[in-house]
């Protein structure tokens, strides 16, 4: 049996995290990267996200994909390197290996730690299957390693599902999308299947963003005890009520947490007052129409666009092939 083989290209400076945090706590529009979300509580809030009865992107992309996984296959080349980004629990791209049939399975999410695991699992699974772990932070651009395959010999197909692509904005968007067309090999075949949520009544995309259970509340007010370990900060839970709202002008859900009272946090050699109803905002979605992102795709690059959507056209999966 093959081994998958380890490789970490992202190492924390905990001191750039400080000033990045205080800087933008700081700031007039208070504001935080949506990135400090996932410490280990938050990503499993996350995961208990995807499967409140309100959030619908995880399933309707899952149904997209069960429907239509063999008209995609006619896209993507036997024996090609499948690269998962914000790979996780590997699950969803291990669902497609049957069907896609790769020769290698690259794996890269932020910490190779997450992997582990998940690809030692895999790996019993598909035991001829060479597969590489690769610790990187990509939301700043796409630079794969050696150990990802050769890009001149073997088609490559990048699988971005999802819709983490939402949490972009247009503009980084883009420049990310030309960072993964220049990831993408040269040879026939190699291109981008990825997930995007797409527009829809504020009604059902708040109701995802703001649940009944109170889920994302948590997950978006767990943040604070985050910046507290990063920072050494004295947010105090009650202080922060969480708000998820669709802003149509810029067509994105922001989420934001709200003073509930003139509060004054405090931490090593600075402080900040918010005032009663003051936000802090913590994340972006994106909710894309089918052309808006097409043509996206087309200036990224991708010269092929084709895309699967379930009935209600709720969310989409876009193939963007390089040729
Ligand atoms: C990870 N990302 C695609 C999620 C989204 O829908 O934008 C993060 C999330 N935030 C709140 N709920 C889910």
């Amino acid at each position: 049996m093959k081994k998958p083989q380890f490789i970490e290209l992202h190492h924390t400076d905990h001191s750039r995290v400080r000033d990045e945090l205080l800087c933008g706590l700081s700031s007039p529009a208070a504001h935080t990267s949506p990135k400090y979300l996932y410490d280990a509580l938050g990503s499993r809030l996350f995961e208990a996200i995807t499967e409140l009865p309100e959030y619908y992107p995880t399933r309707t992309e899952a149904s997209i994909f069960a429907l239509h996984s063999e008209a995609m296959a006619k896209h993507v080349p036997l024996g090609a390197t499948l690269v998962d980004l914000g790979a996780g629990s590997c699950a969803k791209a291990a669902s497609l290996f049957n069907r896609f049939v790769p020769s290698r399975y690259v794996a890269v999410d932020i910490s190779v730690e997450f992997l582990r695991n998940a690809l030692d699992c895999l790996q019993r699974r598909y035991p001829a299957l060479d597969m590489v772990g690769v610790g990187l932070d990509f939301s700043a651009g796409l630079t794969l390693p050696p150990e990802a395959g050769d890009p001149q010999a073997d088609a490559r197909v990048l699988f971005y599902p999802g819709s983490s692509i939402g949490n972009f904005s247009p503009d980084e968007a883009l420049i990310f999308l030309r960072s993964v067309r220049t990831a993408c090999s040269t040879q026939r075949g190699s291109g981008l299947l990825i997930g995007v949520d797409l527009v829809k009544g504020t009604a059902e995309l708040e109701a995802a963003y703001d649940d009944a259970l109170g889920v994302t509340a948590a997950f978006n007010r767990n943040l604070l005890l985050h910046i507290n370990r990063l920072c050494a900060t004295d947010f105090f839970l009650p202080d922060w009520h969480h708000v998820g709202l669709f802003n149509t002008t810029e067509s994105r859900i922001e989420m934001h947490l709200e003073a509930t009272r003139p509060v004054t946090v405090c931490w090593p050699g600075g402080q900040r007052k918010f005032a009663l109803g003051e936000r802090i905002h913590t994340e972006n979605s994106y909710k894309w129409t089918l052309d808006g992102f097409s043509e996206l795709l087309h200036h990224a690059g991708f010269e092929a666009r084709r895309h699967w959507t379930d009935p209600a056209q709720r969310f989409a999966v876009f193939w963007a092939g390089g040729q």
